[in-house]
């Protein structure tokens, strides 16, 4: 069965989940799939303040980092052209953001256990909450405190097994019609 269709202010696509979970590189994919522009809120946030998160999380601390996500979200959303929005793991920790989301986008979960997060990000070093001693737990602690924040999106898909393009593919044929129509505005574009 396909998801109901949402009301004509829900015209983005976003995509929310944990960290290392392949937000970026699926909002990408269906980008590219279908043409609609592609936003990334980490992207946003460093190109504004013109610094790394790694750094903001350090000089700002995490609440000022949210202060300026939950502005950057806004703006995004605000956008006229529908667009796929790929956000931080944390978006969904701020409870005005969750609320904007449920307004005005379509909003996919993109989920994996923590185990198989940690396996992609075990050498990664631009993820600040997880240079701690034991980050398998850090990823552990947080899917629980956030799970019930992400479950609010409107589908949810697997991607422990999943490579991007195949994500990609698997989210664009779930997606209610008229959001597809606005995504790929008049472009051809494969079913
Ligand atoms: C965070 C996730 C990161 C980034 C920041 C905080 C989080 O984004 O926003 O390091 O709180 O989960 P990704 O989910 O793209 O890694």
């Amino acid at each position: 069965m396909s998801a109901p269709e949402p009301s004509p202010s829900k015209k983005h696509l976003v995509l929310v989940g944990m960290m290392g979970s392949g937000k970026s590189s699926v909002g990408r994919a269906l980008s590219a799939r279908c043409g609609a522009p592609f936003l990334d809120t980490d992207a946003m946030i460093e190109g504004r303040a013109r610094k790394t998160v790694t750094f903001l999380f350090r000089e700002w601390g995490e609440a000022r980092f949210r202060e300026m996500e939950r502005e950057i979200l806004a703006e995004a959303l605000a956008e006229e052209t529908p667009s796929i929005i790929s956000t931080g793991g944390g978006v969904v920790v701020t409870p005005e953001n969750r609320a904007a989301l449920q307004a005005h986008s379509h909003v996919v979960y993109l989920h994996a256990p923590a185990e198989v997060l940690f396996q992609r990000l075990k050498r990664d070093t631009s993820r600040p909450l997880l240079q701690q001693p034991d980050p398998l737990q850090v990823l552990r602690d947080l899917e629980e405190k956030r799970r019930a924040f992400y479950e609010e999106a409107h589908d949810r898909i697997d991607v422990s097994q999943l490579q991007q393009k195949a994500a990609a593919e698997e989210i664009w044929k779930k997606l209610p019609e008229s959001l597809k129509q606005g995504l790929s505005s008049g472009r051809t574009c494969p079913p």
